[in-house]
């Protein structure tokens, strides 16, 4: 006869303490998840609206779009091929640091309506490597769709063309998000508590 776990009250407790301390490292919840359902419909129909008529290719940058990309995607109701650009920050702190492509897109977006699809736009930094990078494969038309915008964080000169949310200048984490690479699963973005990453053993902070 299989043995029923111990349930002593030590065993119990030991994994809550670690799921609790883990979400009390978000102060609170910036967007809820029904608010990020919501707004993606609205991008979506905006999306099909401009990109109707042709088969699109959606360029979505790793790792922060998991999210995001799943649920944008899955309400275009529109023919599209999807590839993936690796883009990273170098280490694992959110310093924007050098920056190094990590994967290269596969499919030829020469000629293409190209969607390219990233989790925030903050200083623009990212933004600036990716686009010419894109350009220079000669796609009919690219459009930048972003869920998050930090408008106030901005040095270099890009927009979205589509943007989710726009939102102070908090760092937030979830709903594809990381600080550390850690928090992306959470389904809402919520902003992290300072002392979160001063706990961190990472170097470096929040940008
Ligand atoms: P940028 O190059 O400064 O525009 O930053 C873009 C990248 O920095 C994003 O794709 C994110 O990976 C990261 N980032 C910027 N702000 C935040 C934040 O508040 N939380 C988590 N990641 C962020
Ligand atoms: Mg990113």
């Amino acid at each position: 006869m299989a043995r029923a776990p111990q349930n002593t009250p030590s065993r119990r407790r030991a994994p809550r303490r670690r799921e609790g301390r883990w979400r009390q490292e978000v102060e609170r919840v910036l967007i809820t998840e029904d608010q990020i359902a919501r707004r993606i419909q609205v991008l979506a129909r905006e999306i099909e609206h401009d990109f109707r008529g042709r088969e699109m290719v959606v360029v979505s940058l790793l790792n922060g779009t998991v999210m995001f990309l799943a649920d944008l995607i899955r309400h275009l109701n529109l023919p599209l091929r999807l590839d993936f650009m690796g883009v990273s920050s170098y280490g694992l702190g959110t310093q924007s640091g050098e920056l190094i492509f990590t994967k290269e897109l596969r499919l030829d977006v020469r000629g293409r309506d190209v969607l390219l699809v990233d989790d925030i736009l903050d200083t623009g930094k990212t933004m600036s490597r990716v686009l010419p990078k894109i350009q220079a494969l000669k796609p009919r038309r690219l459009k930048i769709c972003v869920m998050l915008d930090k408008p106030s964080r901005r040095t270099e000169k890009i927009e979205a063309d589509y943007v989710g949310f726009k939102i102070p200048d908090y760092f937030v984490v979830g709903y594809g998000l990381d600080f550390a690479e850690r928090y992306r699963n959470l389904p809402f973005v919520g902003v992290l508590h300072p002392l979160a990453y001063k706990q961190s053993r990472q170097p470096a902070g929040p940008k």
